[in-house]
């Protein structure tokens, strides 16, 4: 969602300058291109080389240090970006944006702004309650400019109130949230979206349990993909992976947790993808208690529920239920057998017998198996890059 998006960075003079060091990071390592402009408050607090190291570009400061005389800077860096964003947004600047004031590079490109533009104000909290700055933010959020909420906790005057910059956590959420409603069209809008991932365990006692190489990446990605298409989201997971806020998250563990956890959602859901790796067996006993070291071992394993061939049985015409093959030879045959016998409506067939795709790692190359389409191979490429093709096949069959 981030990747590829020019991204304009207004840092303007507050304590919380440093975090937006960080924010920054963030950003680029999702793929933003970022350009900075900071107030000379700013630079108080962190120097500009700090910015313009780590963006590799030059940190605009001076309205009237025009080196390039075919441009304006301040309307260059104004119109250059598909977003704005202030971090942190001080009181003063605040002010200024609500009354139209342009006294500085910031404030004057800010002006000339026409893109989203999406703030972060932190102060400290008796500034923040002042009925000037909060009409100033209602002023802001009258014209669509997008006001964060500060977090309360400890401040830097040494007492807890409302004012703290916002985790980062938050503010990615919130960032994505704010760039899913205002781009482009979002053809899972209102659709509820199942995804599971990772691979399960099955105990054979509190400390051992069987399980295979899935990292849950691919269904993660897959949540993701979804959700930026617009979807609802529920992410069923027995994987450790970090996962955004902006989707619903269900921890599980054994085969046995997840088909609860499908099947009590599966009804009311436009599209299931089941990337989890499933384990087939679990053992037929799990014992409570550590078992002690022996010569020889026999686990008697029983078959676990087949979580995607029991929906496929109960899915209606207007449900989409993915399912992922991974296999080692015979690609081919298994994936469309799997089609058939699951009633799924497309297969992501991979081959897991290679070290560079597939498990546990950030590439896959797959093929489509579907009912009416020639089957259809998507080169080695990122997961994120295969989730978007996934979500992209699935809007078209669900719309
Ligand atoms: C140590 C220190 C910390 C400050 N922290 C903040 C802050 O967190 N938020 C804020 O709005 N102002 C803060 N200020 C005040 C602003 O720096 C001041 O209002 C300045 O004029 C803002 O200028 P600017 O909006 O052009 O960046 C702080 C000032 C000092 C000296």
């Amino acid at each position: 969602m981030l990747k590829g998006k020019k991204i304009a960075l207004y840092v303007t003079g507050g304590i919380a300058v440093y975090k937006v060091v960080d924010l920054m990071r963030s950003l680029i390592k999702a793929g933003a291109e970022v350009q900075v402009a900071m107030t000379e408050s700013a630079t108080q607090f962190v120097s500009p080389l700090t910015f313009q190291v780590l963006s590799k570009r030059n940190v605009y400061r001076n309205i009237f240090a025009e080196d390039d005389p075919a441009k304006v800077n301040h309307i260059h860096f104004a119109d250059w970006p598909d977003l704005a964003i202030v971090a942190p947004l001080s009181a003063n600047t605040l002010a200024k944006l609500a009354n139209g004031i342009a006294d500085n590079f910031v404030s004057s490109a800010l002006l000339a702004t026409t893109c989203p533009i999406f703030t972060i104000p932190a102060m400290n909290e008796h500034m923040y309650e002042n009925p000037a700055t909060q009409t100033n933010i209602e002023t802001l959020r009258g014209r669509e400019l997008y006001v964060m909420n500060p977090d309360e906790g400890f401040l830097a005057e040494g007492y807890s109130g409302k004012g703290r910059f916002p985790t980062q956590e938050r503010i990615l959420d919130e960032l994505r949230l704010f760039i899913r409603e205002k781009g482009r069209a979002l053809p899972l809008k209102g659709k509820s979206v199942i995804v599971t991932a990772g691979g399960t365990k099955e105990r054979i006692d509190p400390v051992r349990f069987i399980s295979n190489d899935s990292s849950g990446k691919m269904g993660h990605a897959v949540a993701e993909a979804a959700w930026e298409k617009g979807a609802e989201v529920t992410l069923i997971t027995a994987s450790p992976l970090a996962v955004s806020g902006n989707i619903t998250v269900i921890r599980v563990e054994s085969a046995d947790e997840m088909h609860e956890a499908v099947s009590s959602r599966f009804d009311s859901s436009d599209a299931l993808i089941m990337a989890a790796a499933v384990s087939d067996y679990s053992p037929e006993t799990t014992h409570t208690r550590k078992m002690k070291k022996r010569d020889k071992l026999t686990l008697t394993l029983k078959k676990n529920p087949d979580i995607l061939k029991e929906m496929g049985k109960r899915k209606q015409t207007r449900q989409c239920l993915v399912g992922f093959a991974a296999e080692t030879d015979k690609i081919e045959e298994y994936a469309k057998k799997k089609l058939e016998e699951k009633n799924a409506d497309l297969i992501v067939a991979n081959d897991v017998g290679k070290k560079d795709r597939g498990f546990n790692v950030d590439k896959n190359e797959v093929i489509f198996f579907s009912h009416h389409e020639e089957p259809q191979t998507i080169n080695l490429k990122a997961k994120k890059d295969i989730a978007e093709d996934i979500v992209d096949w699935i809007s078209n069959f669900i719309n």
